[in-house]
């Protein structure tokens, strides 16, 4: 720790900070920004005058480097140093050193807006451009202005454009921490692999007899491929002649894994011993394994796009851009001149690869941030106006007003309502946060808590409910509750229900082969729901269990169509002569009922009229993913409102404009080409890399 790069320019750091409001800090990765700042800053007396807060994209860092700063200071975590994460709170009245997710501190920010609590706050690993921090790079410029007397804020990261965040922030200085980092060779592959399992395996191995000392440090794409080459290794390693090379120990690292087992690859191997970590790009960045000598890069990453004109996600798995694959070969040459095996042609990496990676921004649905913006009210937030460092796209805004006005968290001009407002409170997805609301009116909150908190889990519960497959449920004979027919949201609360009656056993759950610890997790989350539903409501609500658990027809009526009124637009109707299913809403789409799916024909061989889906995925074909049969009455109320829709009046901003003026031709929305600037050359490329992107999938 004593000799980390950063450690060297606190004096630098310190005076530079005291001098300006806000300050770039641009370090290579492992170089102690994310674990030394805080430090420096608390040391130097930033503490006196309110907490130090540094934000982090990924819950998994935000925890773990608590945790060692925690470590560091000899302090207990939770004490003096904590954390927090939206479902978790780790911080005392003793806390000065809080990290937190950029989530979290944007949700603090609604209850506190100058954020008083905070003399210094360090907007941590920003080249990962997640969509929570770039808006609160727009917050803080305007947070500054009114609190710039005792407000610093420092943005930090391991490659981006320093002076374009400079330039945001009215050409703030921007501090270079020289890491140092010895020579990495690359070598490439001669061409792409068939399967980039067997070439990782095999490289691995070559590494293992051939090459000295020193960890491996594999980056593969998501937990599914990281378990499988996991196993691969083992077994490999295991089948090597004995004393013929040293041992081996195999660590998977990746955002599910469970913290005690995250925290295995930050201690030392035991002498004489290879570590193998096959992380996902976790690694990349956010967390700095040391001792790593050779680095395996697969040239893949897994990445969520958001299709606004089409509605549909898709978990796609693709090539990493040039920053990237530069950043995961520096992991090799930390301590001592490493290797870095590519797998893949260096023609792939020259003209293949983008040069950066699309800001997320750019890539996801914005409904739950066009509703967070709103809800702040400040008079000069308009937000297309908004001061973003990369804007988002004209659809991405357009499809983000549709769905807040079908949900009535917008009236027709576009103004935040009352409901709005409440569910901006809500740490959910509008979707959820609505049909919370609604339920709550029709006695039936304590099952949509349920749910919510079900579909909040972060891991896959059921077995073939994994995200990113489409396998079909095993159907082994299972007591499991099926949702009585009316779909997947009642299968999740008849299933909670059943364990509540359990008297919550963990056997219970392995019996029927639901994840232990995700379960757990739902629990937790449907307290703290209720805690949060309560606050909200002034403790007026019946949120307690009430010992009705065992639910009617009835119930369930009312849950299904509290979930019909917040998911909106999320709507589908059969079409007659196809088992499938149309979109309802301005651009319809032909879908199919996701094969997890508990919704099954009657006997008659008939889907229900109408279904209300949680989420659009499109992998082989489109699919609906938790469905739940919904009454034509209920989607009458919605079709009207998409009728009445006025898109340009949504987007009004609110500001209260006559009528005629804004009926008219002229929009007060920017056009396409006012809101993707392209005025340097790099944020052209990105939009034309996504432009591809999305062509691409189009084709498919
Ligand atoms: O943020 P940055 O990438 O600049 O570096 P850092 O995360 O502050 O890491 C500095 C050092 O602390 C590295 O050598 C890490 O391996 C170590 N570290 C650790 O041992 N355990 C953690 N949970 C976090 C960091
Ligand atoms: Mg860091």
């Amino acid at each position: 720790m004593a000799n980390l790069p950063i450690l060297q320019f606190e004096e630098k750091i310190v005076e530079t900070v005291e001098q300006n409001p806000v300050v770039v800090i641009i370090g290579e990765t492992g170089s102690g920004k994310s674990t030394q700042l805080s430090q420096i800053l608390h040391r130097r007396g930033f503490t006196k005058s309110g907490i130090i807060a540094v934000t982090q994209p990924r819950r998994v860092a935000a925890v773990s480097v608590a945790r060692r700063v925690a470590q560091e200071l000899s302090v207990q975590l939770g004490e003096e140093v904590g954390y927090a994460i939206r479902f978790e709170d780790r911080t005392s009245e003793k806390t000065y050193i809080k990290y937190l997710t950029d989530g979290v501190l944007l949700r603090e920010s609604l209850s506190n807006p100058e954020l008083n609590q905070y003399s210094v706050i360090v907007l941590d690993e920003a080249h990962e451009r997640s969509l929570n921090t770039d808006i609160l790079l727009g917050l803080m410029k305007r947070l500054i202005k009114m609190r710039s007397s005792n407000l610093k804020v420092l943005v930090t990261s391991a490659t981006l454009d320093g002076e374009k965040v400079s330039r945001f922030f009215s050409n703030c200085p921007v501090l270079n921490v020289p890491g140092k980092l010895f020579p990495v060779e690359i070598f490439y592959s001669t061409e792409s692999p068939k399967s980039y399992i067997e070439s990782a395996l095999k490289t691995a191995i070559d590494i293992h007899v051939r090459e000295p000392g020193g960890d491996v440090l594999i980056f593969m794409t998501g937990q599914d491929d990281i378990e499988k080459l996991v196993k691969k290794l083992e077994e490999r390693v295991q089948s090597l002649e004995e004393g013929s090379c040293m041992d081996a120990i195999i660590l998977p690292l990746h955002g599910s894994l469970p913290p005690e087992l995250q925290v295995r690859v930050f201690s030392p191997p035991p002498p004489n011993c290879r570590r193998f970590i096959v992380a996902t790009n976790i690694a990349e960045t956010s967390l700095t394994v040391d001792g790593v000598v050779y680095v395996i890069d697969s040239g893949y990453v897994k990445q969520r796009l958001y299709n606004p004109s089409t509605g549909m996600h898709s978990l796609d798995v693709i090539q990493i851009s040039r920053v990237q694959a530069n950043q995961r070969a520096g992991r090799a040459g930390r301590t001592c001149p490493g290797k870095c095996y590519r797998l893949y042609p260096s023609v792939a990496y020259r003209e293949e690869f983008v040069d950066a990676t699309i800001p997320e921004i750019q890539r996801t649905s914005l409904a739950g941030s066009v509703l967070y913006l709103k809800s702040l009210d400040l008079p000069d937030i308009d937000i297309l106006k908004f001061d973003f460092l990369d804007p988002p796209s004209f659809e991405s805004l357009e499809d983000a007003l549709k769905q807040l006005y079908l949900i009535d968290a917008i009236d027709e001009n576009g103004s935040i309502t009352a409901i709005g407002r409440t569910m901006a409170e809500l740490p959910l997805e509008p979707s959820l946060s609505r049909t919370l609301l609604e339920a709550n009116e029709y006695g039936c909150l304590s099952q949509a808590l349920t749910v919510a908190a079900m579909l909040s889990a972060e891991t896959a519960l059921l077995p073939g409910r994994s995200k990113s497959t489409e396998k079909k449920r095993k159907h082994e004979p299972s007591d499991l509750p099926d949702g009585s027919g009316w779909g997947d949201h009642i299968q999740l609360l008849q299933i909670f229900e059943l364990w509540h009656q359990t008297d919550y056993d963990m056997q219970w759950c392995k019996d029927n082969n639901l994840q232990v610890r995700g379960m757990k997790f739902v629990r937790d989350v449907r307290r703290q729901l209720s805690q949060i539903m309560q606050k909200i409501a002034k403790g007026s609500l019946d949120v307690q269990t009430n010992g009705r658990w065992k639910e009617s027809r009835e119930d369930y009526r009312k849950l299904r169509k509290a979930l019909c009124v917040g998911y909106g637009n999320q709507l589908a109707e059969r079409m007659i002569r196809h088992n499938g299913y149309r979109t309802v809403g301005f651009k319809p789409q032909l879908v199919q009922v996701h094969p997890s799916s508990v919704l099954r024909t009657d006997e008659d061989g008939m889907l229900p009229n109408y279904v209300v889906y949680h989420e659009l995925i499109s992998t082989t074909r489109p699919f609906m993913r938790n469905l739940c049969e919904v009454e034509m009455s209920w989607v009458m109320p919605i079709r009207k409102r998409l009728e009445k829709m006025n898109i340009n009046r949504l987007s009004g901003g609110g500001s209260g404009q006559p009528e005629e003026q804004i009926e008219g031709e002229k929009s007060s929305l920017p056009k396409k080409d006012d809101v993707v600037r392209a005025p340097d050359d790099s944020q052209s490329r990105i939009q034309a890399a996504r432009d591809r992107f999305l062509a691409r999938k189009g084709n498919k």
